[in-house]
């Protein structure tokens, strides 16, 4: 079994990516259980000099919640053709931890967006970061959800669109395919 933690990109409460996010717990098959990572939303900004006063207890519950995973999945709106800065915050505090909780854990990432583009220029500078972390990223397929409004059902957290459930459920089966390639949940 692979514990796989969902990572959300979006503080929004209605926020579309999150939406996906819940969703995919559901469509993962039967060799992930997955769990939901904290909100980025509950970390303060990452400032050295508050790291080296000690960790706050957000960072603490990030940090552990991140160590007892086997692998990655990050469902992100794009912001400014980038990652929200909550999210790339978060991976700072994670970076900061000398064991280095996710390297050689893999990955994958999830964009969401109402736009057309799906948040497609938010992928490269993701995985930029995340190798930088020593992560093993899977970067094929790509996922983009576009026109995101049309596609989910925000208050349920479902995949409304039959054509786009089905693809995130292939790919999250290609994703275990690879998170076993590289030995995840064996140690
Ligand atoms: C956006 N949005 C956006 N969309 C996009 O496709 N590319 C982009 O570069 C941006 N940039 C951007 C910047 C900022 C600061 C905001 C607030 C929004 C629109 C964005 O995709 C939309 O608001 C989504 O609904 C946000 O995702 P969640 O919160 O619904 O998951």
């Amino acid at each position: 079994m692979i514990k796989l933690g969902i990572l959300e990109g979006s503080l929004r409460k209605a926020s579309l990516s999150r939406a996906v996010a819940r969703a995919a717990a559901t469509l993962a098959p039967e060799g992930f259980s997955c769990v939901a990572l904290p909100s980025t939303g509950t970390l303060p900004l990452y400032n050295q000099d508050t790291f080296d006063e000690g960790l706050p207890d957000s960072a603490s519950a990030m940090l552990a919640a991140v160590a007892d995973i086997d692998a990655l999945l990050i469902v992100t709106p794009e912001y400014n053709w980038s990652m929200p800065g909550s999210l790339k915050n978060a991976i700072d505090w994670i970076s900061r931890d000398t064991s280095n909780p996710l390297a050689g854990k893999p990955v994958t990432i999830w964009s969401v967006s109402p736009g057309l583009l799906g948040g497609a220029r938010v992928h490269e500078g993701l995985r930029h970061v995340l190798h930088s972390l020593d992560m093993q990223i899977m970067a094929k397929p790509e996922v983009q959800v576009a026109g995101a409004k049309g596609k989910v059902d925000v208050e349920a957290g479902t995949i409304t669109n039959p054509d786009t459930e089905a693809f995130l459920r292939g790919h999250l089966s290609g994703f275990h395919t690879f998170c076993t390639k590289w030995g995840a949940g064996n140690a």
